[in-house]
């Protein structure tokens, strides 16, 4: 189930978001993977994502775009670069609204833990919802399934059994990804008691979204709270693939609410769509930081460092994965 664009809009969008673009941006998430990759397992959470950025930001900077970050390092008092609104790329290409996390998995890289990414998401002016960095609600699904199959609201239990329904199998057979944290105890136990296999992971929501999606990860739904930005990021790869997103901002106290109120949102309790997260087409990236379900890591080997990225282009329904394999500096 891909988007439901019309040929014309799909001619429309296509003309911005090209298999060149994707490409190109594919480019960046190398530089930053392979720049972050560097400070896998030593412990320094702050290092890597250092790394990332600066690397992220050069690779934006030689793009042939007018790129605006629509969701990054967070806002410009907090975030020397990549902030919300840095306007980044060369000035001379189409307008392209960015989201992007240059080290999806900061504590997963310091640890050498796996499926850290580099992850990058383009949309034409006003494609994507200005998510505000907060927590978000989230429960997703891959495709093929009726639009009402899951519910943000309906009880976990509930939702579980109507996708066991929907796929034609036991509660038993079902497996659902969340993140592992002690908010989502009552998550947990309500899916154990159904029986329900447990993808417990210790963080890399974007990835755990995006598993829905491939059969052969065994993850069937992913469910519960991260980070805002994230679920846009994990909405785009959705919208390229299929599946379904459901999501609601979450605010913990009036400093949370300012944020959202300076990216424009007015309903706080609005629960999102993936249609609502990414209007326009998108393009989504991700390269391989740390090995992982979804992709390989950056290796070095026998003097060559090898890389793995995904790419995938609603506009023109591609999705392409690229191995780089080159000669160590
Ligand atoms: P970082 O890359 O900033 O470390 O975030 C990783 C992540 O696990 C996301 O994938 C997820 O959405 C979020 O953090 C969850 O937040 P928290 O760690 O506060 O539960």
């Amino acid at each position: 189930m891909l988007t439901r664009t019309s040929g014309t809009e799909i001619a429309r969008s296509s003309t911005v978001l090209s298999d060149a673009l994707a490409f190109a941006a594919a480019q960046v998430v190398i530089e930053t993977a392979k720049a972050a990759s560097l400070l896998a397992g030593r412990g320094d959470e702050k290092a890597a994502d250092q790394a990332a950025v600066d690397a992220m930001r050069s690779a934006l900077n030689a793009m042939h775009i007018q790129g605006r970050i629509v969701i990054g390092e967070g806002e410009r008092d907090e975030a020397p670069m990549l902030y919300i609104g840095e306007t980044v790329g060369l000035g001379d290409g189409p307008e392209i609204d960015i989201a992007l996390d240059p080290l999806e998995g900061t504590t997963l890289t310091a640890k050498a833990m796996a499926n850290a990414l580099a992850v990058m998401a383009f949309a034409p002016r006003g494609g994507m919802l200005h998510a505000p960095d907060v927590y978000m609600d989230k429960i997703a699904i891959g495709p093929g399934f009726d639009p009402d199959v899951v519910d943000l609201d309906a009880p976990i239990a509930e939702n579980a059994l109507s996708l066991a329904k929907a796929k034609g199998v036991r509660p038993h057979d079902l497996g659902v990804c969340v993140l592992d944290r002690p908010r989502h105890s009552d998550i947990i136990d309500a899916l154990r008691s159904l029986g329900v296999r447990i993808h417990l992971i210790s963080d890399g929501d974007v990835c755990g979204v995006i598993n829905t999606t491939n059969p052969d990860t065994g993850i069937d739904m992913y469910v519960g709270r991260g980070g805002a930005p994230e679920g846009v990021l994990a909405a785009a790869a959705l919208k390229c693939v299929g599946g379904q997103f459901q999501g609601r901002l979450v605010f913990r106290n009036d400093e949370e609410r300012a944020r959202a109120d300076r990216v424009g949102i007015t309903d706080f309790k609005r629960r999102y769509l993936l249609d609502d997260l990414v209007s326009t087409d998108a393009i989504f990236v991700a390269a391989g930081v740390t090995s992982g379900s979804m992709l390989q890591g950056v290796r070095c080997v026998g003097g060559y460092r090898t890389t793995h990225t995904l790419i995938m282009n609603s506009a023109t329904r591609n999705v392409s994965e690229i191995r780089t394999k080159l000669p160590m500096d």
